[in-house]
């Protein structure tokens, strides 16, 4: 049977979900075909002079990558002229894009990491693109929006997705009905469908932590995880498994597609921060997602998606995945 491409499946939600208004529609088109960009220039590696660093540092303290300033541009080029967008915020950008005047505003906020797992750029690792959909406030036709207007909880977001460039480029996404996954065909160059209704299962037997930072870790994450390395003659009665690329997408893609408890905790070695990963722009779409198929993410005892956020670019501890594994933790913490 001829498979569905992403057009078509919008197109069925939006019929069979009004939720799914048509502006909605085309943001998510807009958005993948941004991630089919970013996915050719990644592609192309030093053939494309796209590997390495820049001299410039973003708002992260972090060094920026060539490919995290390209794939931010594509992205903001590919949504400014659409109508369908009332203003834009990024990892890669300080403060929040507005929609330039000469172009129509539209009543819904993007927020992207436009290029997730950085490190990972120069040694052929799978990347990935990170996306979060926001409503815009009513009258934001009629005033310059603010971050302000950002600052809403998770679990506001009408839809949520990111794209792995690795040995296929795949597209995961939801728009509150479920999680989808779609695989880019090359040679079309179109999105097709591949996984409907993906779910977590309940249980597993495989964790994702950075295993270095164990001396930092909170007693109860490090009580987890010791269990989990106990095995069969530990308290939990099994064997796991670790696995860590340290590119978020690619942790949590394997998290939905078989399963698996993925953690960046609040750690000793900057102890004013809650943990490393940025809430607005890749705990919240990513818990959206895990949550949606049926797993759990909290920051250690909150549901992500209750977070009122206070600052953009504010990080946020991050233990998502099946959901009787994450509960555990929460256990932990509580003890
Ligand atoms: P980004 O490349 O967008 O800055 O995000 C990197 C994040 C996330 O992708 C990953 O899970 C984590 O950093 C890896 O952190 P470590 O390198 O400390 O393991
Ligand atoms: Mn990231
Ligand atoms: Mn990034
Ligand atoms: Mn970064």
């Amino acid at each position: 049977m001829k498979r569905k491409t992403l057009t078509q499946f919008l197109i069925e939600q939006q019929r069979e979900h009004a939720a799914l208004p048509a502006e909605v529609r085309l943001l998510i088109e807009v958005v993948a075909r941004a991630c089919k960009a970013i996915g050719h220039a990644v592609g192309k590696g030093a053939l494309g002079g796209v590997l390495g660093s820049l001299e410039s540092e973003n708002v992260q303290g972090e060094v920026q990558k060539k490919l995290d300033v390209l794939s931010n541009e594509i992205l903001i080029e590919a949504n400014e002229w659409g109508g369908h967008l009332a203003a834009m915020a990024s990892e890669e950008m300080e403060t929040i894009h507005r929609i330039p005047n000469r172009y129509p505003k539209g009543e819904y906020l993007l927020l992207f990491d436009p290029l997730d797992g950085s490190s990972n750029i120069d040694v052929n690792v799978s990347i990935g693109t990170i996306f979060s959909v926001l409503r815009a406030p009513r009258d934001s036709a009629e005033r310059d929006l603010t971050e302000q207007d950002f600052l809403q909880p998770g679990s506001q977001q009408v839809a949520a997705g990111y794209a792995v460039y690795g040995p296929q480029t795949s597209l995961v996404l939801t728009v509150g009905s479920g999680v989808f996954g779609f695989t880019l065909d090359r040679e079309m160059g179109s999105w097709v469908l591949t996984h409907e209704h993906i779910r977590i299962p309940e249980d597993t037997r495989e964790f994702a932590i950075n295993m270095s930072n164990m001396r930092h870790w909170a007693p109860p994450v490090r009580r987890y995880i010791d269990e989990c390395l106990a095995g069969t003659t530990g308290p939990r009665g099994k064997d796991f498994n670790m696995r860590w690329i340290a590119s978020m997408v690619a942790d949590v893609h394997r998290v939905l597609t078989r399963g698996g408890i993925f953690m960046y905790p609040w750690d000793a070695r900057e102890p004013s921060k809650p943990g490393k990963l940025r809430l607005m722009y890749e705990a919240n779409p990513m818990s959206m997602l895990v949550e949606q198929a049926g797993g759990a993410a909290t920051d250690g005892t909150r549901r992500i998606l209750d977070i009122q956020p206070t600052a953009l670019h504010q990080r946020v501890g991050v233990v998502l995945g099946s959901r009787n594994e994450v509960e555990l933790v929460t256990r932990y913490h509580r003890e």
